[in-house]
């Protein structure tokens, strides 16, 4: 599957994904941020051969900027009120896959609009218009929710059952060699080699709750590669991952792991 970049040790990840998918059911990815998830989504939807609208949840989301919203339009003269439609209905009319970011971010009474889209009935009533649009055929949903992180929100318990969810842990070293390898500047085997040891200490620390999963996100690591490239490694290290930290522990220990391996 040339071209697609998600890459995990798991493979029942990319797989039990696709044929939730491939059912048309609606799909929950779950997992720290910078785990993959939009990369995921995105070659989903490349295999699909669907466009994807995505919505994110983190923002003020509001009933219009899900479902769209009222302008006038001049034509020939006279005034006419049309609605312009959000991207819920525009994937919902033209089949496309909707994303929705950080889902569990929502205001609780906005998606509740959404559930009779994501059940069998595949409709929504649109208050702003009266309009009742049934979903295209190939109409799916794929919603990511940041595990992790303070200010995360449990999900609604209705919303939650009319997905199925898919987790994402950080990737083993041989997967994140071969991500660093197809994603980032760096190509010395060296460097490389020392990034994803260094990146296994910091996911044993995770796991030890010694320090937080942010510091060991897919994302960081690629700065990280990415910025050794042209300045000293240690100050790469400050800028891409230690000077996000508030905790002096987490950050002497996160320091200490990466001496060992560039020292
Ligand atoms: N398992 C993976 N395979 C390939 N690339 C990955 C993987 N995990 C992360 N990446 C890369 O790391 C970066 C962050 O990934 P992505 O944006 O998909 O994370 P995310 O889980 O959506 O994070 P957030 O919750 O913050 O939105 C991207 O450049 C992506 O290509
Ligand atoms: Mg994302």
């Amino acid at each position: 599957m040339a071209g697609f970049k998600f890459r995990h040790e798991d493979e029942a990840i990319h797989h039990d994904s696709f044929n939730i998918l491939k059912l048309g059911k609606n799909l929950l990815l779950k997992g720290p941020t910078g785990a993959g998830k939009t990369r995921l989504a995105d070659d989903l939807a490349a295999e699909f051969g669907r466009e994807m609208v995505s919505i994110n949840c983190s923002v003020d989301i509001d009933m219009e900027s899900l479902l769209g919203f009222k302008t006038i339009e001049y034509e020939e003269g006279q005034q006419e009120i049309i609605f312009v439609d959000g991207p819920v209905i525009r994937a919902m009319k033209n089949g496309h896959i909707l994303y929705i970011d950080e889902i569990n971010m929502a205001k609780p009474e906005v998606l509740p609009i959404l559930n009779a889209a994501l059940d069998y009935r595949r409709t929504l009533m649109n208050p702003l218009t009266g309009e009742e649009i049934t979903a295209d055929e190939d109409f799916i949903v794929i919603a990511a929710i940041n595990i992790g992180y303070a200010g995360t929100m449990p999900m609604n318990e209705a919303l939650l059952n009319r997905f199925n969810v898919v987790e994402i842990d950080y990737v083993s070293d041989d997967a994140l060699l071969e991500i660093l390898e197809n994603q980032s500047l760096q190509d010395n085997p060296d460097v490389l080699r020392k990034l994803t040891d260094f990146h296994k200490d910091l996911v044993t620390m995770t796991r030890q709750g010694q320090i937080s999963k942010e510091s060991s996100s897919v994302r960081s690591l690629l700065d990280l590669s990415d910025l050794s490239t042209l300045i000293p490694p240690d100050r790469a290290l400050q800028r891409t991952v230690t000077d996000k930290l508030d905790n002096d522990q987490e950050k002497t220990a996160i320091y200490n792991a990466f001496k060992l391996h560039f020292e």
